[in-house]
């Protein structure tokens, strides 16, 4: 399908628009996969900071390679999916084992990398060694549904695939700017909720959304997904000026990152009363309820304070708001408890 694509004007609009970015000041492949990587969870604002911590501690993939688990965590606390930290330090381990520390040049060794999937090739491929591989995310699936009026839903493996074809056709030699202007005219200009700002977007002369004005009805999703509930009751316990936290089992959702103290299941403050003999508590106050909403679950927590005489349970760690604030790595679903600790 070569057809009359603005490609040319496409490349022009990003090489005026595109914004200065750390990880775009070279083409390092290791600047680009972090970035990357933390880019699929977190906004760009936010990933800045994130990503010049991350450079100036962790300069080298070798550094990658060797940090501890813990300290990783802790560079990557707050942006989730604490998988992808992992992963990073496993495919960094890899490259240093298998390629000398050099971060691979051919798709099959870049997609054998723990962590690295189809996207993360097509933007690692194309911006760093000019392969023609293309980087399709949700900005780029919008801005193709819309300039092609298509209505197939984009969580269809099928539909992907179709459209994945396409681009690969469009694609120019410089595949790396060809992906991220998609990316980007979806980002600030193919806006996602509210009205896209077809005036000034490259793509507006061949768009059938805009001259149909259907901007808005696509593009279609084919399956609501079913997030699972689960119910918590979590304590901060005290013991003077310490609280206490512990490690997560390895396996499951979000293992081997701390926690604070929890049950399953939403205890009334009688039912919380009753797991204490009287003796050994202070006081124990009923906090806020509260909800974090995962990939595919969601936590309905109600949090409960419980100041204690003695220190309870050799499992725990006790730690002062200075070691929670700077040593441990607690994942954002503990975020307004860690948050409430250090404001009262
Ligand atoms: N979003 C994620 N990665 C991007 C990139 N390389 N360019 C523009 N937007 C992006
Ligand atoms: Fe999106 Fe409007 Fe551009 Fe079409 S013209 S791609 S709807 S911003």
């Amino acid at each position: 399908m070569q057809e009359n694509f603005p490609t040319q004007k496409l490349l022009k609009w990003y090489q005026k628009n595109k914004k200065m970015l750390p990880w775009r000041v070279d083409k390092d492949p290791y600047h680009v996969w972090i970035s990357e990587i933390m880019l699929q969870q977190t906004r760009i604002e936010a990933v800045k900071s994130y990503y010049l911590r991350f450079m100036e501690k962790l300069p080298t993939i070798e550094d990658l390679a060797n940090v501890s688990i813990d300290e990783l965590f802790k560079l990557w606390e707050g942006l989730g999916y604490y998988n992808r930290a992992r992963n990073l330090k496993k495919a960094a381990m890899m490259i240093m084992d298998k390629y000398h520390g050099e971060f691979p040049r051919k798709e099959e060794e870049i997609l054998s990398l723990p962590g690295i999937g189809e996207y993360t090739l097509g933007a690692i491929g194309s911006i760093c060694f000019s392969l023609k591989v293309v980087a399709i995310d949700g900005n780029v699936l919008r801005v193709y549904s819309r300039v092609y009026l298509n209505y197939d839903p984009i969580d269809d493996i099928k539909v992907k695939r179709k459209i994945e074809k396409h681009l690969l056709e469009l694609l120019p030699k410089e595949s790396g700017d060809f992906n991220q202007a998609l990316m980007e005219l979806g980002e600030n200009i193919c806006l996602p909720k509210g009205s896209p700002k077809c005036e000034i977007c490259p793509l507006a002369n061949i768009c059938q959304a805009y001259s149909k004005n259907k901007m808005l009805e696509v593009p279609i999703k084919a399956k609501k997904t079913n997030k699972k509930i689960e119910q918590y009751t979590i304590f901060i316990f005290n013991v003077q000026e310490e609280y206490a936290i512990e490690k997560r089992k390895s396996k499951g959702i979000l293992g081997d990152l701390w926690q604070f103290p929890n049950v399953e299941g939403t205890l009334s403050k009688i039912e919380v009363e009753e797991l204490f003999d009287k003796e050994s508590v202070v006081n124990i106050q009923e906090l806020f309820p509260y909800q974090h909403v995962f990939t595919h679950r969601v936590w309905q927590v109600q949090v409960y304070f419980v100041s204690l005489k003695k220190k309870i349970a050799s499992s725990y760690q006790w730690i002062n708001k200075t070691m929670l604030l700077n040593d441990y790595a607690i994942p954002s679903a503990f975020k307004k408890i860690v948050d409430w600790i250090l404001e009262n």
